[in-house]
C-alpha cells in the first residue's frame, strides 16, 4: 500500500495550494497559479477577497510566466481536429481509471476505480467511469443486439437496438455505486486515496426507455408478476431480481445513452440496465433478456455474493438501496497542503432514498460541524457536489463530512456502523470517511483509528 501512496502523492492531480514557489520548486508553480485563480474565486463567496488579492500580487511580482511571453502567445497553433475523438490535454495524464494492484488476481474479474479526487462538479466524464467486470468486457455490434423479454407476459417480445431507439425516451442523471464501494475499511485496511476508497462510484446523465413500457408492451401481468429477472450478455451469467415496485414508478430504465453518446463498451454497450439508488450489481450491462416472475431468483450474486455477514451469523439478502453516504474528496488521502492560509474542502454526497438535504463538515474529527453549501442542481439518487471555505492553521486536522438525505437519514459514523453491523462484511459501507491532514501537509486516512 505504501508504494500506491508514494506514486500517487508525486501526481500533479494531487497538489492543492503550492504557494512559496521558493520552497515548493518548479513542479508547484503551475499548482499555485491555479492556487490562485480558484482561491481567489471562492474567496469572493466567502468574504475573503481581499486577503487572497493582496497575495496573488505580491506573489506575481517578477513572476517570468507573467513578464515573459510564452510561445503559444506567439506562433501558429494545431489544426482543427476535423475527425477522430477529442482527448484530453496531455498535462492531465495523471486523471486516471486506476486498478488496485493485489485487490483481484485477473484482469477480466476486476475493478477500475475513478479518479474522484481529480472531478469537479457531479457527472464522471465516460471514459473515468470505473468499472466492474466479472468476466471481461465486450463490444457488442449493436446491429446483432437483442432483448428479449419474456415470462409472465401475454406476448413474448424481441427488441433489436432500432426498434429501442425508435420508443419515445427519458434523459436522467443517477449514481451508480458497487455495493463493495469502500468494502476494504471492514477489514481495517486503511486504502491510501480516496479513488481506492470510494472510486466504485460514478454519475452519467442515462438516455433509455422506462423498463415499465417495454413490459406494458409485452402485455406483462403486473399483479402476479412481483418480479423481473435481468441478465447480462458476457459470461458471467449476471442475472438480478429487481422488484416491480421499483420498475412500476418507470425510474428503471433500460439505458442506451451514457453522458449524450452511446455507453461505453465496458460500461455495457449497447444496453444495461439503470436501476437508480441500488447497487451497481443490479445494472446489468449488455442487457439481453427480461423475465417477468412471481418470486425473486435467489441466484449466485443474490445468495453467495452481495450480502451482508451479520455478527449472529446470519445473512442479509437484498440489500440493494445505497444508503445515504459523503466523501470529502479533496483534501483527502495522498494529497498534500502546501501551505496553510485558505482552501477549500469539497466532495460528493448522495443517497439511494432520493435527495441529499443536508451536508454538514467536521475539521476537528466530528467535534464541531459546519452547514456545507450544496451546488445545484440537486437531483434525486444523485451524486450531490458540497463546498465548504476553510482556513487552514497549519495544525494537525481531521476532515470529515455527514450527508443526511431527504428521509431524514444521517450517515453513521463508523464506529455507529460497527455497532448494528459487525465487523465481517464486505459490502455497504456507508460510513463517516476520516482523512488527517498532518502538519507537514500530507493527507492521510485514519479511518481505521
Ligand atoms: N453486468 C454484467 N453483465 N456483468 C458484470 O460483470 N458487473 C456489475 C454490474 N453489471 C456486471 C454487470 C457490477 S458488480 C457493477 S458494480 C456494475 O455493473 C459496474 O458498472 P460499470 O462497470 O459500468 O461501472
Amino acid at each position: 500500500m505504501e508504494s500506491i501512496r508514494g506514486r500517487l502523492c508525486k501526481a500533479p492531480e494531487n497538489f492543492l495550494a503550492p504557494v512559496d514557489i521558493v520552497q515548493v520548486g518548479a513542479q508547484a508553480r503551475q499548482g499555485r497559479r491555479d492556487f490562485i485563480r480558484g482561491a481567489f474565486a471562492a474567496a469572493v463567496a466567502a468574504g475573503g477577497a481581499a486577503s487572497v488579492h493582496a497575495q496573488a500580487k505580491v506573489q506575481g511580482a517578477g513572476d517570468p510566466a507573467i513578464l515573459e511571453l510564452p510561445a503559444h502567445t506567439k506562433g501558429l497553433g494545431q489544426a482543427v481536429a476535423t475527425d477522430g475523438y477529442g482527448l484530453p490535454s496531455k498535462h492531465e495524464k495523471n486523471v486516471q481509471r486506476r486498478i488496485s494492484p493485489g485487490l483481484t488476481q485477473t484482469r477480466q474479474s476486476s475493478v477500475s476505480f475513478a479518479p474522484l479526487q481529480s472531478l469537479f462538479g457531479i457527472v464522471t466524464p465516460s471514459g473515468l467511469h470505473f468499472e466492474r467486470h466479472h468476466q471481461g468486457w465486450w463490444d457488442i455490434d449493436p446491429t446483432q443486439h437483442r432483448l428479449m423479454v419474456n415470462g409472465l407476459v401475454k406476448t413474448p417480445m424481441v427488441f433489436t437496438m432500432d426498434d429501442l431507439m425508435r420508443l419515445p425516451s427519458v434523459s436522467r442523471f443517477h449514481f451508480i455505486e458497487c455495493g463493495a464501494n469502500t468494502g476494504m475499511e471492514w477489514g481495517n485496511v486503511a486504502v491510501p486515496t480516496v479513488q481506492y476508497t470510494h472510486g466504485m462510484l460514478s454519475c452519467s446523465e442515462f438516455t433509455g426507455v422506462p423498463l415499465i413500457e417495454l413490459l406494458n408492451l409485452a402485455g406483462a401481468d403486473l399483479s402476479q408478476g412481483q418480479f423481473a429477472l435481468a441478465e447480462g450478455g458476457d459470461g458471467s451469467s449476471m442475472t438480478r431480481t429487481i422488484p416491480m415496485s421499483l420498475i412500476r414508478s418507470g425510474e428503471v430504465l433500460v439505458a442506451y445513452g451514457q453522458n449524450g453518446e452511446m455507453l461505453r463498451p465496458e460500461n455495457g454497450y449497447p444496453l444495461r440496465l439503470v436501476v437508480p439508488g441500488v447497487q451497481g450489481v443490479s445494472w446489468v450491462k449488455w442487457l439481453r433478456r427480461i423475465e417477468v416472475g412471481d418470486k425473486p431468483w435467489g441466484t449466485k450474486d443474490e445468495a453467495v455474493h452481495y450480502v451482508d455477514l451479520m455478527p449472529d451469523g446470519s445473512h442479509r439478502q437484498y440489500t440493494s438501496i445505497q444508503e445515504c453516504k459523503s466523501v470529502v474528496t479533496s483534501p483527502s488521502g495522498g494529497q498534500v497542503l502546501l501551505d496553510k492560509g485558505f482552501h477549500t474542502i469539497t466532495g460528493l454526497a448522495w443517497s439511494g432514498r432520493g435527495k441529499v438535504k443536508r451536508v454538514d463538515v467536521s475539521t476537528d474529527g466530528g467535534r464541531n460541524w459546519r452547514m456545507a453549501r450544496l451546488e445545484s442542481p440537486v437531483m434525486s439518487k444523485c451524486l450531490t457536489r458540497f463546498n465548504l471555505p476553510w482556513s487552514w492553521d497549519g495544525k494537525p486536522a481531521v476532515i470529515q463530512s455527514r450527508a443526511v438525505d431527504e428521509t431524514g437519514f444521517v450517515q453513521p459514523t463508523y464506529a455507529q456502523l460497527r455497532a448494528v453491523r459487525g465487523t465481517r462484511s464486505i459490502y455497504h459501507n456507508n460510513s463517516i470517511q476520516s482523512w488527517l491532514v498532518q502538519a507537514s501537509g500530507e493527507v492521510m486516512n485514519v479511518q481505521h483509528v
